[in-house]
């Protein structure tokens, strides 16, 4: 593996991903995490992530004691690479002024830039520098500022750099890291098959005989957790899938047949439909309506839950991605809060263990697994979609007759992005039954119709969001055909707003 110490840069995960990337297993410690727990990984390379500190501040984070004399190849990246040179006997300085954004590698040097030439872009971001260098070090790149761009140690594995190569502002970076892989010998044989051999080895290992729950929401985390348990506990598996009555049009029907596998015995759907709408009876307030979705949700599977439980079995699955586990943590630690925490909701005395076998998995590693588990694509590549259901997209009070337009409506919309091959263009698209009335003609009447909103944005995080640009042509088709197809709705607009300021939902 390869260990990646966490200093606290915003780019730490990306280094990880990267490097998985580049199909080689790593893991995100803490920076200051023991010798022990480091070996513990049995690692093959070290990486030093950049940070905010500076090195010479004794209150600087620093890898444990005794790290840099295992004779493990080591990348320090940013601060990584100052507490490199500065360990060694090199000497760091805060910098006249702050380097921060593009810069230009005018000259590099050795293996580290093996098959690079020319001119390289790569990301800078710090504002102390390198002033003197360790004894036997070389200095392997520079800037037009910066001459002390990267470093390289006299054993030939251990380099420092003092760009960032793991940002897309660094088009060349990901050829950088690579050959630091391979100086290292790191082994690189983190493929989704590889990955998926693991996982099950592992879950039958921790299971044993035993039984396991698992909530299916119909998302391609849960969903994608359900194939591979199946595959690798059979019938020890029971699925609980809780139909809320705010899905979208067929889509209990979709998640079914996507799951067929588990067999009919392993999938429990429970239709809990009326119970929520009750629950929701009018109520207007959306964080309402949210909080009211989720107690009952709580409900209805603590009940599954508790038969299960006594009937003997011991594990709840979940799935937990690795951006979740290292969010609040920058490594361990806290992880176990966030996951308790996740079971939410459950009562203390429903004792179960918990499974998380995508706990150091990305989302799109968990896309791959789907692929070789047989998850169906429109599963697989599916928007987002929020717990809460169509309950948030229905603005002011729930009642079946607008779930039933707004379903038919919302159909419309996706199967026709479906259609010009524009849903994967998109991050998140949904439709939105707003409570006004606007007036319309319909032969020589007069009508009153609902005002429908589409949405459909470009977003990397769901942080902030673009609005699509989608075809005006494809938006006059959808109009046309869901006034036509749904007399309810009288007029549809389509909503230009990005985020910030306006939220991806209404609600
Ligand atoms: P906003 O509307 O906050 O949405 O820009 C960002 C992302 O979060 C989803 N979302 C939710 N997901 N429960 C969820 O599970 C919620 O209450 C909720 N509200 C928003 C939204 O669909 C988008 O992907």
């Amino acid at each position: 593996s390869v260990v990646i110490l966490d200093f606290g840069s915003q780019y730490t995960r990306l280094i990880a991903r990267r490097v998985r990337e580049l199909r080689a297993y790593s893991v995100i410690l803490p920076g200051t995490a023991s010798l022990e727990r480091v070996l513990a990984e049995r690692p093959q390379a070290v990486i030093l992530s950049g940070g905010p500190n500076s090195v010479f501040d004794p209150s600087s984070p620093r890898p444990a004691e005794g790290l840099l004399e295992q004779g493990l190849p080591v990348l320090g990246i940013c601060y990584g690479m100052q507490y490199l040179a500065m360990a060694h006997g090199g000497r760091v300085e805060r910098a006249g002024r702050r380097e921060y954004g593009k810069a230009v590698l005018t000259r590099h040097e050795g293996p580290l830039f093996e098959g690079l030439e020319g001119e390289l872009q790569m990301w800078m971001s710090h504002s102390d520098a390198v002033t003197a260098l360790p004894e036997g070090w070389r200095v392997i790149a520079e800037t037009e500022e910066n001459p002390v761009a990267a470093v390289a140690a006299p054993d030939g594995r251990t380099f420092g750099v003092q760009f960032h190569p793991e940002v897309v502002h660094s088009p060349k970076g990901m050829a950088v890291l690579e050959n630091f892989l391979e100086l290292a010998g790191v082994r690189r044989d983190w493929t989704p098959e590889h990955t998926l051999e693991a996982l099950i080895a592992d879950i039958r290992a921790k299971v044993g005989k035993d039984r396991v729950l698992l909530a299916v929401s119909g998302g391609v985390d849960s969903s994608t957790l359900a194939l591979l348990l199946s595959r690798a506990i059979g019938s020890q598996l029971t699925a609980v899938f809780v139909d809320h009555g705010l899905l979208r049009l067929n889509e209990r029907h979709e998640v079914e047949q996507a799951l067929r596998p588990l067999g009919d015995e392993n999938l429990r759907v429970v239709d809990a439909s009326e119970q929520f709408l009750r629950a929701l009876k009018g109520v207007a307030d959306p964080e309402e309506k949210r909080k009211i979705v989720g107690r009952e949700f709580i409900r209805v599977f603590e009940a599954e839950a508790r038969k299960l439980s006594q009937e003997g079995c011991r594990w709840l699955a979940q799935g937990t991605l690795y951006p979740d586990v290292i969010e609040s943590a920058g490594g361990e630690g806290a992880a176990n809060i966030k996951s308790h925490h996740n079971v939410g909701g459950l009562p203390p005395d429903l004792n179960f263990e918990l499974l998380e076998p995508f706990r150091y998995l990305f989302k799109d590693e968990v896309r791959e697994l789907a692929l070789l588990l047989g998850l169906p694509e429109p599963i697989r590549m599916r928007h987002p979609f929020p717990g809460p259901g169509l309950s948030i997209r229905i603005l002011g009070e729930v009642t079946p007759e607008k779930l039933d337009v707004l379903r038919r409506a919302d159909d419309i919309f996706i199967s026709a992005l479906r259609d010009w091959n524009l849903y994967d263009s998109v991050s998140q698209a949904l439709a939105v039954l707003t409570p006004l009335q606007s007036v319309g003609v319909i032969g020589d009447e007069r009508s009153y119709g609902y005002v429908l909103g589409l949405r459909a944005v470009s977003t990397a995080d769901f942080m902030t969001a673009d609005w699509a640009r989608l075809p005006l042509d494809f938006l006059d088709e959808v109009a046309r055909k869901i006034t036509r197809q749904v007399p309810e709705v009288g007029r549809v607009v389509y909503d230009i707003t990005s985020k910030p300021p306006a939220t991806i939902e209404w609600e």
